[in-house]
């Protein structure tokens, strides 16, 4: 079976996690402090502080800005759960706008009609290793004094106008062992924000800077030594990686191009890392994916379910009105992306799918 992703794990972590295991220092220790520096310097920012994971990242940046009950953050429903679910844990509610049909990002058009006076954040997903349209949804918010955070956490390296992913004031990433980069769990809160850099480096630490002095209320949110060695070898292939994904997309995209399905588009001024390569298909998308699964090619739903149709989401009676999430849900599927899949693998892929698509006579058209 052809998987959806497969780590790019060798040598070169085998050795660097051995290292750390001889050394004696296994918890967040040396290992960790060189990754945060290498991560800072490579997405051209201040500060980077890793973390357990993506989730506790986007968690204790919201933490870290004083959101709480009463507050809104704007954001959209077609992402993870960790999107939404890192927003309540604050205290505060997430309120939805719909995605552009094609990229699957934050319609930025959508968001000033969402803003109320409690409004204090907008959440931004770089879904898929594409940065939204950073620009607009800056604009807005510095309109009406509102505070954007990222959540990167599929956008290792991803550019808009020559800017990394998680630069662009308050970034968090996920290091999970699907990601373009990975720690096997494992996340980072990236800013320039010297005073929100230094809360959450208490929060992570159960508030203390000096042993057994715990001058905030915190949790255990750090990351070892053993998950920081696994990073910094990935950090070094990382560049090489995203290429990889290059390549294998620019292959989907010209093996597919009169299929009639619809692509992934990359706005000008972007840059796409293909943590996923997602394609709509419209209403036939289960009997595809079960027909490739059939074919020996496993393709994911990335997400099968919006968050705001979630049963715990729904209790809270979020009033939204989403139909192009709801389409995204429903008609899309991606196609198995990771830096070693093969030239035979992929072309047993793309016939799989060929067929597929034409026994089902989809027609979604092109690129709009
Ligand atoms: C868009 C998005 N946000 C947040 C997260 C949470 O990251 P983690 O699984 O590391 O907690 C994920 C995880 O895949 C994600 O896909």
């Amino acid at each position: 079976m052809i998987p959806i992703s497969r780590p790019d794990l060798g040598p070169e972590e085998i050795a660097a996690v051995a290292a750390v295991l001889g050394s004696g220092m296994i918890a967040q220790g040396r290992k960790v402090a060189e990754l945060e520096e290498r991560w800072a310097e490579y997405c051209g920012v201040k500060h980077a502080i890793a973390l357990s994971n993506g989730t506790v990242a986007l968690m204790s940046v919201f933490a870290g800005l004083g959101l709480g009950p009463g507050d809104e953050v704007i954001t959209v429903s077609h992402t993870f759960n960790a999107t939404v679910s890192s927003i309540l844990f604050t205290g505060a509610s997430p309120v939805f706008v719909d995605i552009e049909p094609d990229t699957y990002l934050m319609n930025a058009g959508r968001i000033e009609a969402a803003i109320t006076s409690r409004t204090r954040v907008i959440c931004p997903v770089s879904l898929f290793g594409m940065v939204a349209d950073m620009d607009a949804i800056q604009a807005i918010a510095d309109r009406h004094g509102l505070t954007v955070v990222e959540d990167a956490c599929h956008a290792q390296g991803a550019q808009y106008r020559n800017r990394r992913s998680g630069s662009f004031g308050y970034g968090a990433f996920s290091l999970y062992g699907s990601a373009n980069m990975t720690t096997g769990e494992g996340g980072f809160v990236t800013t320039n924000d010297d005073r929100l850099a230094d809360w959450i480096k208490l929060y992570r630490n159960q508030g203390m800077r000096e042993r057994y002095h715990h001058e905030i209320l915190g949790y255990n949110f750090r990351m070892t030594d053993i998950a920081a060695a696994i990073g910094l070898a990935q950090l070094d292939k990382l560049q090489r990686n995203t290429a990889r994904r290059q390549t294998i997309a620019k292959r989907y995209e010209e093996a597919l191009a009169d299929l009639p399905i619809r692509l992934p588009v990359w706005p000008d001024g972007r840059t796409h890392v293909y943590a996923q390569y997602t394609i709509a298909v419209g209403s036939a998308r289960d009997e595809i994916v079960a027909e490739m699964e059939d074919a020996g090619v496993m393709c994911g739903i990335y997400y099968p379910i919006p968050c705001h149709r979630q049963a715990y989401v729904l209790e809270l009676a979020i009033e939204a009105d989403l139909p192009n999430t709801d389409a995204a849900a429903a008609g899309s599927l991606s196609l198995p992306m990771y830096p070693s899949l093969s030239a035979t693998e992929q072309d047993l892929v793309i016939e799989a799918l060929r067929g597929s698509i034409l026994r089902h006579a989809v027609s979604i058209g092109g690129r709009s």
